[in-house]
């Protein structure tokens, strides 16, 4: 199976992404903390190269803490300012106010020498599917976020929402497009669930994540299904779950869409365990990324 994705109205998201980008100071880019390489959008360094920027690396409550911290380090050593994240709890996410203060602190004293005083620093959301941008926005500002309305000499719609501190978020966080040249890259925005399932081989998706379970992650299996892990092929460690799981068709035959279905539910739900399936130093080569520039 070739992962391919990158329908139509990814190149209008694209072209919408260029046009807000226009607007602000500084992007907060979210990314999947169980795929802090592959769910980060290969074109973003390039679109927002003018921009300070933030990395939230979101879901971490179902991502491997250790990898997440070395990601964190890999990141901040790149430049990147970095907040780890459950977008669902307000309390973990508080730490972003301060880094953006830390981050726009040479603007602000260089508007300030230059007599411009209380200019709001704007900032946008973006990010792939599914990584959790509406939901870090919505627990974010809850219900108490004030619409500033319509900028003047702004002639888009836009609305910015007050950060409080001089920082205006806009509303709508941008969408990025998943695009990937790796194949290995693609199945893992594929099990995060940011690419729509319906168009991927969900037997084939459990199958490569009971051979990096077994390879990375061993026990877990074990300890979620009960079976015992063997050297055997994943697709047989497939059938021993769904026979375990009684997860049969009528006719007594065993139903291997379903299970892999649920297995992939289960991942993604954190049931088998907190696992992240990127590697810092298993670093793709950038002209795979730049692929993505067109
Ligand atoms: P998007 O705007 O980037 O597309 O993502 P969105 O906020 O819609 O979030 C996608 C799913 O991820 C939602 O689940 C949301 O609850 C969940 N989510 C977001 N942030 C986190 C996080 O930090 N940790 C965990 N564990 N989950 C997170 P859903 O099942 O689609 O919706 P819902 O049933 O939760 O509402």
């Amino acid at each position: 199976m070739v992962y391919q994705w990158y329908p139509g109205h990814m190149s209008k998201a694209k072209r919408e992404m260029q046009n807000e980008l226009k607007l602000v100071d500084l992007v907060i880019e979210l990314v999947d903390a169980r795929a802090p390489f592959s769910s980060k959008n290969p074109d973003i360094d390039y679109l927002a190269k003018d921009k300070k920027r933030i990395i939230i690396m979101n879901k971490a409550d179902l991502a491997d803490d250790v990898v997440t911290n070395q990601f964190k380090r890999y990141y901040e050593n790149k430049g990147f300012a970095v907040l780890i994240s459950d977008a669902r709890n307000k309390a973990k996410i508080k730490g972003l106010d301060k880094l953006i203060q830390e981050v726009m602190k040479e603007k602000i004293e260089k508007d300030r020498k230059k007599g411009i005083l209380n200019k709001p620093v704007r900032a946008m959301i973006a990010g792939i599917p599914n990584v959790g941008k509406s939901t870090f926005i919505n627990t974010y500002f809850g219900k108490a976020s004030a619409k500033t309305g319509n900028k003047p000499g702004v002639t888009t719609s836009k609305q910015w929402i007050r950060l409080g501190q001089g920082v205006e978020l806009l509303d709508t966080p941008g969408l990025l497009w998943p695009k990937f040249e790796n194949q290995i890259i693609g199945l893992r925005i594929a099990l995060i669930g940011s690419i729509n399932e319906n168009i991927l081989d969900e037997r084939e998706m459990a199958c490569k994540l009971i051979e990096f379970l077994k390879a990375n992650y061993k026990g877990l299996i074990e300890n979620k299904y009960g079976i015992a892990e063997s050297d055997e092929e994943a697709h047989i460690i497939l059938e021993k779950i769904a026979d375990k799981k009684a997860c049969r068709k009528k006719g007594n035959e065993l139903d291997l869409d379903r299970m892999s279905k649920q297995l992939l539910d289960d991942y993604r739900a954190g049931k088998i365990g907190k696992i992240t399936l990127d590697r810092v130093l298993e670093e793709f080569p950038d002209d795979e990324r730049r692929k993505a520039e067109s």
